[in-house]
């Protein structure tokens, strides 16, 4: 199994905060995420700035978490300089599929494979309607143990990986994400996870370039065992 890749999330609603925290981890992170609550404090150009800092080869999402007008938000996204765009699992099957066609666009635009959609799973869904946007060409789901539920006590649970195994099984590449930390990762140890992504236990470390380096030498050590 190779070892799963590291997303920095940006939910700072200052934008100097967040390009600071960018510079300092773009060297050690492989996706660079401008998160929902940035992106609504200061718009597009949060994109437009963090795409001056991650490198060729790094991924910049959009953590629109769109529910409707997918074709004007996913050309918002991908001409400030995202690669990719998330959209709620409770959106309409019509919103999902004109993301994706954006996304495919923008592809063949800039002849490359650097556009995607990823579904965040939120609230209710169920696996159904999972295959369903698997069939639709989508393949990217975030798992979300969301901020609010976890403030009010909400842990990860054997149920969470069981349906992170049927995710995977029917052919998704699966995020985890919400307040991950070092100590969550062995939890998740037979999941073929893709990516983490990782905001807080980065953004309120008093290293945070040290804690980056924990992550990746856990992520390494865990997932090639
Ligand atoms: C909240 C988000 C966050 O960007 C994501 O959960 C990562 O941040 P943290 O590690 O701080 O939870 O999408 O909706």
């Amino acid at each position: 199994m190779t070892f799963p890749k590291l997303q920095l999330a940006l939910d700072h609603t200052e934008m100097e905060a967040a390009l600071s925290l960018a510079k300092i981890l773009s060297p050690h992170v492989d996706i660079i995420e401008a998160g929902t609550l940035l992106c609504l404090a200061q718009g597009k150009q949060a994109l437009i700035q963090l795409s001056k800092i991650c490198t060729q080869d790094q991924i910049l999402v959009a953590d629109f978490k769109v529910a409707d007008a997918a074709e004007n938000l996913a050309k918002m996204a991908f001409n400030s300089g995202a690669n990719w765009m998330t959209v709620m699992c409770a959106a309409p099957l019509e919103t999902m599929v004109k993301a994706l066609e954006i996304a495919n666009y923008y592809d063949a635009k800039t002849k490359t494979s650097t556009h995607d959609i990823q579904i965040e799973l939120f609230g209710n869904w169920t696996l159904k309607d999972a295959k369903e946007w698997h069939k639709l060409g989508l393949h990217q789901v975030i798992f979300h143990r969301g901020r609010d539920a976890q403030a009010s006590g909400l842990k990860w649970k054997k149920q969470d990986l069981d349906t992170l195994k049927a995710l995977s099984d029917i052919g998704f590449n699966i995020s985890v994400t919400g307040g991950i930390s070092l100590d969550d990762l062995p939890i998740f140890k037979e999941i073929a996870v893709d990516i983490f992504i990782v905001g807080r236990s980065f953004s309120e470390s008093e290293n945070s370039v040290q804690k980056c380096t924990q992550f990746k030498a856990a992520l390494s050590s865990i997932w090639s065992k």
